[in-house]
């Protein structure tokens, strides 16, 4: 597997504590297992199970970790039309009712991959959704042209703590004992693989903006 998916720095140290906290789960669950079987031989069997779910947790998350680094673009960028792949995208995405998308009014065109593209901007319009915590939501998308391509997502939920928008993109990051929490990582993984980034922005009074950046 490619190492870049693991992240430097903060990025690994974060990587590292996550996996770190089952394992002591599983250190702590054996050594109360190896008191209580003489005595307790129930108690003792319902510790191993606890500690065979644990495994089975970690497994899944080295399997998800596995997978980001799997991730790659498969066709060779053309130009496309962002609203297109957009729209595509949007279609596919559940929207529960109280929850508006707005979309630009106009297009820009970019050269990119439009499966990757797609399933950057699915992860991350699924995120606004999932994420929110109010009944109504609102993502908002727009573009900006230039030197380069500009994509924001701007929603009006929660926002992330500033140690999650510097730790974006590195696998597990929604702390999530059973390998979910890959998605941004996914997406990061995808769009810097076209020559992108994807970076996050708490706004005021509420909410996040992320942004796709393409090359132009
Ligand atoms: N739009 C958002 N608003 C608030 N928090 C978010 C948003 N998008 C992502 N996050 C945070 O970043 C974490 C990582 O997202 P992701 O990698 O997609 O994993 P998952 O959605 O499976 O938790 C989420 O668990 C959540 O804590
Ligand atoms: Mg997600």
């Amino acid at each position: 597997m490619p190492y870049e998916v693991l992240g430097t720095g903060a990025q690994l140290d974060g990587l590292i504590h996550d996996l770190q906290n089952p394992l002591r789960g599983i250190q702590l669950y054996l050594d109360m297992a190896r008191e209580t079987m003489e005595t307790d031989a129930t108690s003792a069997r319902a510790l191993l199970t606890t500690v065979q779910e644990r495994i089975g947790n970690i497994a899944a998350m080295l399997d998800a970790i596995h997978a980001v680094g799997q991730v790659s673009i498969q066709t060779a960028p053309s130009e496309i039309s962002i609203s297109t792949v957009l729209e595509r995208t949007l279609q596919r995405t559940v929207v529960p009712s109280g929850f508006i998308i707005q979309l630009p009014d106009s297009d820009v065109r970019a050269k990119a991959d439009p499966v990757g593209l797609a399933l950057a901007f699915s992860e991350i319009a699924q995120n606004a959704i999932d994420h929110h915590d109010r009944a109504m939501g609102n993502l908002k998308i727009s573009y900006e042209t230039g030197r380069e391509i500009r994509v924001s997502f701007a929603d009006d939920g929660p926002g992330m703590a500033s140690h999650v928008i510097q730790e974006l993109g590195r696998p597990l990051l929604g702390g999530h004992k059973d390998g979910r929490g890959c998605g941004l990582a996914r997406a990061s993984r995808i769009i810097k693989g076209m020559g992108g980034e994807i970076s996050a922005a708490n706004r005021e009074p509420r909410g996040l903006t992320l942004t796709v950046t393409l090359p132009a």
